[in-house]
This record gives C-alpha cells, structure tokens and sequence, in this order.
C-alpha cells in the first residue's frame, strides 16, 4: 500500500515522531556533508497551481540531495492548464515519477489527485492544510525548546490553512493552543470539530490576541489574505485591525517565546518589523526546516 502525506490527521503521534528523528539525522548530515541519497534514481514531480518560493526550492533542492530527479511543473505550462482532467494526469504521471508533490487550491483536489495516483502524493499546500509547513514548524519548536510537551501554543490571525493545520497538530501531538481570530474568519469547522472531540480541552477559539498570546511559548501569525483571497485584501486589513504581531503583543507572552511566520510575511500587517527582526523570532531557522522536514517526508513515503 501506498502513503501518502495529505493531512497530519491520517498519521499516529508515532509516526510523525519518527519524521522528527529522521529530519534530524537527515540535517546532520547534510551539516557535515556526508552523502545520504536514499531516493537515488528516483523522480519526483512538482505541480504549483499557486506561487512558491520555499516550497519549490526546498523541495526541489530536497530531492536532489536525496540522489532523486525534481520536475517542476506549472500548472498553467500543462495540460492540466488546459482541462486535462485530475484522474487522467494522475494515472499518467505515476507510470514515469515515483512520487508527487501538489500545491492547489481544494484539499478535493490533492485527495482526488492521490486516488487515481498509484504513486505517493505530498500536499505542498491546500486551501485547508499546509501539513509540511507544520512540520518544519514543530521541528523547529523541538530544536529551539527541546520538545513540545507543556508548551503552550498561539495563533493569532486568519482560520486560514496554517491555523487549521496546527489544531490538527495539537490533537495529535497533545499540546495546548490558543487562537484568536476575527468574528468572521475562524478555522475550518470540520477541523475544529475532529480536533476538538479528539483533545477535549486542549483547543480554544478567542477574538481577543491578548488573550491568546498570554503567557505562550509559541506565537504564530500569517498573511490576513491567502492566496487566492487577494481581492479580499482590503476588507480583511479591516477586519484584522488589532491582530498584528508587534512588541506589544509579544510582551504578553513569555519572556523567551518563539515567534514563527510561515512566510512570505506583510511586515506592518500581520506581523511588526521589529518582531520578525527581533530575538524572539525564529523565522530563518522554521523556513530551512523545510527542506529538511520534507526530506525526511519523502524518504519516508517515497523510499
Ligand atoms: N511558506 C511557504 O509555503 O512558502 P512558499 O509559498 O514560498 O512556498
Ligand atoms: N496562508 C498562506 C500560506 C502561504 C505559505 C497562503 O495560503 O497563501
């Protein structure tokens, strides 16, 4: 059987723990320099429906330190661009590429791609979830704070696919968080449901970023409009007055709190210059871990 990496939800704590230990031994030894190509002779392939910086080069970069071939595919460059349908490419693509990572619009779309595909499929990113993102984010809490077990976690901003993301996390992994979102723009439902009834007590929902930033370890913020919401953008900069990670907000928390952003970060939106700049900030480390969170992933299914 195949497996595929589409939502945290279809892994135990167990699993994902190994990820952890592997992304490690994965980084040292790419620190040191020492040859680990566990996909050697295999190809993965790229589809970006949206726009990527990390994502691409990181994977792209992944594979091929991992001896394996990355293709990069633009979606509007394919015949996907053109109507082929999701059954068809998926089919078609798992007789030449042994894995295949998706960045799209409906998780819809990446679970349909990885039914028809007889390949592994990673999500590079949904509307729903960004699960690859929120692995690099832990690895990066496990590196800077020894572990995540007690630690209390913050998300102050858009329910967007970060925020949905990291309630899946916190059900699974057992730590507390606290969101603070707009009237208006909370965390997908379902998600909150499943997580909810999965870690009672462990998830609350707020308007107020005060409250939820109290006294955290972790505060995490993102863009208030996603890709794909950038007609929203002005009505969201009104409905987000007051949820912008500045010095103010992150003298709440504690002393030695990390500050993670996703990237790219709106300095002056979501997040302060002076935060994202500043000694709290662990933005630079959480944007390299993705390279080797996700190499850990693909070793890990594609091997
Ligand atoms: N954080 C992240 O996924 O960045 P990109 O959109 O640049 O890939
Ligand atoms: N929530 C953002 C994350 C970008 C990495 C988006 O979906 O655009």
């Amino acid at each position: 059987m195949k497996r595929d990496f589409l939502a945290l939800n279809q892994f135990t704590k167990d699993e994902l723990d190994a990820l952890f230990r592997l992304t490690a031994e994965l980084k040292a030894q790419q620190k040191k320099g020492e040859p680990h190509q566990l996909l050697a002779g295999k190809s993965l392939a790229m589809i970006f429906e949206k726009s990527s910086t990390r994502t691409r080069i990181s994977f792209e970069v992944g594979m091929y330190q991992l001896g394996g071939h990355p293709l990069f595919i633009a979606n509007r460059d394919s015949q996907m661009g053109r109507g082929e349908p999701i059954r068809d490419t998926a089919r078609v693509m798992s007789r030449y590429c042994d894995g295949v990572m998706i960045r799209t619009f409906g998780q819809e779309i990446v679970e349909e791609f990885a039914h028809y595909a007889t390949v592994p499929v990673i999500n590079g990113l949904t509307d729903l979830f960004h699960p690859c993102q929120i692995m690099a984010d832990l690895f990066t809490v496990i590196e800077h704070k020894g572990g995540y077990d007690g630690l209390k976690f913050a998300w102050v901003g858009d329910g967007n696919n970060m925020a949905n993301t990291w309630i899946e996390a916190a059900a699974i992994f057992g730590f507390d968080l606290a969101l603070a979102c707009p009237p208006g723009y909370e965390p997908a439902t379902e998600v909150l449901r499943w997580a909810t009834a999965r870690a009672p007590g462990r998830i609350s929902l707020t308007t107020n970023p005060h409250e939820a930033v109290a006294d955290a370890d972790v505060v995490n913020t993102d863009v208030w409009a996603s890709m794909g919401q950038e007609a929203e953008q002005k009505v969201r900069e009104k409905a987000f007055a007051g949820f912008c990670v500045d010095e103010t907000l992150v003298q709440l928390a504690k002393a030695d709190c990390l500050v993670l952003h996703c990237l790219p970060a709106h300095r002056g939106e979501e997040i302060s210059d002076g935060v994202i700049e500043g000694p709290n900030s662990a933005v630079w480390d959480e944007a390299e871990n993705r390279l080797h969170v996700q190499k850990a992933i693909m070793a890990t299914v594609m091997k």
